[in-house]
């Protein structure tokens, strides 16, 4: 039996769904019934059905408003997407500026334009205001973000997250070292200044009830080579008193790897950063592509999750991509992001094609030293990735490597979800994905495009146009 006054939304129509084996659920026909809390209280076939005969009656008597009931059509709902690896103050500079090296492209271009972020409070409003505009239009419904040095530019960009209702684990970035002289911190004012954003992030949701608490502040050393054994220790144990999140970058390019082997006298970031205590299963490292089979053993004992970010990884790791197949074979829980601006596009739909393309580059490669070594052997699975499971890494992989699978049900739309999600509906002037039904009996059935085909198109095509809402948590 429903509760009607808690009822906030019924959906009908078809609910797409990412399962934790990574395979795909596609459910057509379904009623869905969303409390106000923003949570799936029920879901069932949408004729037939206790439920649907339930809701049935509640819309015809005018008990639930018809403003309150979305008729999906021959669209579809799925997950939001989560953008596991952002840089908010980066924005401006997506889609230019990558020319250099990392080591060579940090100090060129991005410390400037996270600096100008810091020294103007304007700027950095406009700038955030359109960020997350831009993330809903592509259907993020929640991020990981660094944010800047500045604890007060910070607040600023967790509260444009908070007002445009996108969830987000925001990060005070910390840097002792290697930086520009106008954008850099001492040790101590790092470890006082992000200690004072967890406390005004705490604050800015104090009041809110528990649900509609959608930011959250995260630990965030750089990495290693912008952040000094003092600072890193500091930070690590903060997170540990406070309970809060940890993320940084590891093991991103050539150049990156050899400078921290440099520095640290042949250990390696991943080595220290678990000897200091920043490897848990509260953390979250961006990029990874230069793991061992031995870090990936690692982040699989600590419960580390990594952010992939496979079209920032075309540009500055093209000698190596992420051992994606062999991470989830070692048990890494990961996601994907975007990683603006060092990847130019806004949204995770391009990282999710990317995702595929670079899984099969990878597989190809092993074909080809198969080939070349005459070896026989190696049955074992394919490295390349299908569109199905680049869209569990875009939404519930993403989900699971921030944590929001557990306490919210995150990435996928099961009763007990948290209801963020995206709405789906093909046949816009101006979209990218056409088909042609031919109405051919086969063995006496007519045989039109299928709801997964579609889906398989819309994955390889889809943009704005094609979302007609989101939701987070139900708003
Ligand atoms: N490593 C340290 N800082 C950054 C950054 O801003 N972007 C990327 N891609 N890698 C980093
Ligand atoms: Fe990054």
């Amino acid at each position: 039996m429903l509760d009607l006054a808690d009822i906030s939304l019924v959906l009908r129509g078809t609910l797409v769904s990412p399962q934790p084996d990574r395979s795909l659920s596609i459910r057509e026909d379904c009623v869905v019934v969303i409390d106000s809390k923003g949570f799936i209280a029920a879901i069932d076939n949408s004729t037939g059905s206790a439920l649907a005969d339930e809701v049935d009656t509640l819309v015809r008597e005018g008990k639930v408003g018809q403003d309150k009931v979305v008729e999906l059509g021959d669209g579809w709902a799925l997950p939001g997407f989560v953008d596991t690896h952002i840089h908010a103050p980066q924005y401006p500079n997506a889609g230019m500026a990558l020319d250099k090296p990392l080591m060579e492209w940090l100090e060129a271009y991005t410390f400037a334009a996270e600096s100008r972020i810091d020294k103007d409070p304007a700027y950095a409003q406009r700038v955030y205001q359109k960020l997350v505009q831009r993330l809903l239009e592509n259907g993020t419904t929640a991020a990981s973000v660094f944010g800047t040095i500045s604890v007060e530019a910070n607040l600023t960009l967790a509260k444009a997250f908070l007002d445009a209702g996108i969830r987000g684990q925001i990060g005070k970035v910390a840097m002792d070292q290697n930086s520009l002289p106008s954008y850099i911190e001492t040790t101590a004012s790092s470890l006082a200044d992000t200690r004072r954003f967890i406390e005004s992030m705490h604050s800015l949701v104090a009041s809110l009830p528990d649900e509609q608490r959608l930011i959250e502040p995260v630990v965030t050393p750089r990495f290693v080579p912008t952040c000094s054994i003092e600072l890193m220790k500091g930070l690590s144990d903060l997170a540990k008193e406070k309970n809060v999140r940890i993320q940084s970058h590891m093991c991103e390019s050539q150049g990156m790897v050899d400078v921290c082997r440099e520095m640290l006298g042949g250990k390696s970031d991943v080595e220290l950063l678990d000897q200091l205590g920043l490897l848990n299963d509260r953390s979250l490292m961006a990029h990874c592509t230069h793991s061992t089979a031995d870090d990936l053993a690692r982040l699989s004992r600590t419960g580390t999750a990594i952010a992939s970010c496979p079209l920032s990884n075309v540009y500055f790791s093209a000698e190596r991509q992420l051992p994606l197949r062999e991470a989830w074979n070692a048990g890494v829980k990961v996601g994907l992001g975007s990683d603006i601006s060092g990847g130019y596009r806004v949204g995770i739909d391009e990282n999710m094609r990317w995702a595929v393309g670079v899984s099969r580059l990878r597989e190809g490669e092993r074909q080809r030293d198969l080939r070349e070594s005459r070896r026989q052997e190696e049955r074992s699975a394919s490295l390349a990735i299908s569109w199905k499971e680049a869209l569990y890494l875009a939404t519930l992989g993403g989900a699971q490597a921030l944590g929001l699978d557990k306490e919210r049900k995150v990435g996928a739309l099961e009763v007990g979800s948290a209801f963020d999600a995206q709405w789906i509906q093909l046949g816009h002037p101006r979209s990218r994905v056409d088909w042609f039904d031919v109405e051919e009996e086969e063995g006496g059935v007519v045989k039109r495009v299928s709801t997964e085909e579609k889906l398989e198109k819309w994955f390889c095509n889809g943009s704005e146009v094609d979302r007609k809402a989101v939701w987070v948590q139900g708003k």
